[in-house]
């Protein structure tokens, strides 16, 4: 039996998919989630229904804000590493309830950094987001790049985690990874972000809001390269690591569509509409770092991720 990992945010998009995938590679798995609607927590159900089925893992329904279930549950087991994926996720929604953004985000970091010193954890892994870089024009982004130009309180949230889980590695000498991911799509994806949004409204035959000109542009990350890249930071031990893990190969929102528009097999009907608050102009991962420290280099193109994404689709409906 491998080491047991405890993964928060177990249920969401991102976690069902790597609790999967460190099952099968033979680790022993705790999950952590407090299935919130945020958007419908039977989605999260059904993301989690093949995981609960295994006798190698076991699921804490909480709240990563409650520190005495957090402690109760570290106590219980015995965690060598933690995966930190729970947040409130998404761009937009953050600037309606950004209070809510900084206690889950932050304050629910800080109490998970606080109890793996406590615990001895060997390795923090933190989930962070491209969103850190704002509309940094210095592009492709890198880790060593000063995240000035932050523009929504989610990429706040964010950022400021990782000053804590960086504070917490130099104060109690915590060994972290911080992963900062780009744009993640692909099977289980999570119905609010423009790649679920536009498949199943093209799909269906629905309008889909375009927002901006359509030259803003994302670096689209498939789900199995960011699992991929996890899972090999797992099998690392750094003492401290900022990391990007995005597709180094951003695409234009109007191409985005066109690509969909293809592999759907239907014209997108389009509603354009102002550039919204807190979106920014371009993201673009450097993954120089990820490919020398981890190996880790994307393999999966746009037009082949959405292929299978929109199959994954087609079976679901
Ligand atoms: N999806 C992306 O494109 C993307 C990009 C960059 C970074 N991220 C980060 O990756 C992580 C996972 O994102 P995702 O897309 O899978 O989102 P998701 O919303 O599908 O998953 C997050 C999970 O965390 C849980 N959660 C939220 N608040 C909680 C709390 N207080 N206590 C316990 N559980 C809680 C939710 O119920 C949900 O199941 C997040 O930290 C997000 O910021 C995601």
């Amino acid at each position: 039996m491998r080491k047991t990992i405890l993964v928060t945010g177990a249920a969401g998009f991102i976690g069902s998919n790597l609790v999967d995938h460190l099952l099968t590679e033979g680790y022993s798995v705790c999950g952590i989630d407090n299935f919130n609607n945020y958007y419908d927590p039977a989605i999260k159900r059904e993301n989690i229904s093949g995981a609960v089925k295994s006798s190698n893992y076991k699921l804490y329904e909480g709240d990563i804000l409650d520190l005495t279930f957090l402690s109760q549950v570290f106590k219980k087991e015995k965690f060598e590493k933690v995966i930190h994926l729970a947040a409130r996720a998404g761009v937009r929604p953050s600037l309606s309830d950004p209070y809510l953004y900084g206690q889950v985000n932050v304050l629910g970091t800080v109490n998970l950094l606080n109890v793996s010193v406590e615990n001895n954890i060997s390795q923090f892994i933190y989930g962070s987001s491209s969103s850190v870089y704002g509309q940094s024009k210095k592009l492709p982004f890198s880790e060593d790049d000063i995240c000035q130009n932050i523009v929504s309180p989610y990429g706040a949230s964010k950022r400021a985690a990782e000053f804590f889980v960086e504070s917490f590695h130099h104060s109690f000498g915590l060994h972290s990874t911080v992963l900062r991911f780009f744009t993640v799509y692909g099977e289980r994806g999570r119905p609010d972000m423009a790649p679920a949004l536009f498949t199943q409204a093209i799909m269906k035959g629905e309008i889909i809001s375009q927002f901006g000109d359509g030259s803003t542009s994302r670096d689209y990350t498939y789900i199995d390269d960011i699992v991929r890249g996890i899972t090999l930071a797992l099998e690392h031990d750094f003492d401290y690591e900022i990391i990007n893990l995005g597709n180094n190969h951003p695409v234009k929102l109007a191409d985005f569509i066109s690509t969909i528009e293809q592999i759907v097999g239907t014209r997108a009907k389009v509603e354009k509409g102002r550039m919204q608050m807190g979106d920014v102009d371009k993201t673009w991962a450097n993954v120089v770092k990820a490919n020398k420290l981890l190996g880790w280099k994307p393999q999966v193109k746009l037009a082949d991720g959405l292929r299978r994404y929109f199959k994954w689709l087609q079976k679901e409906a």
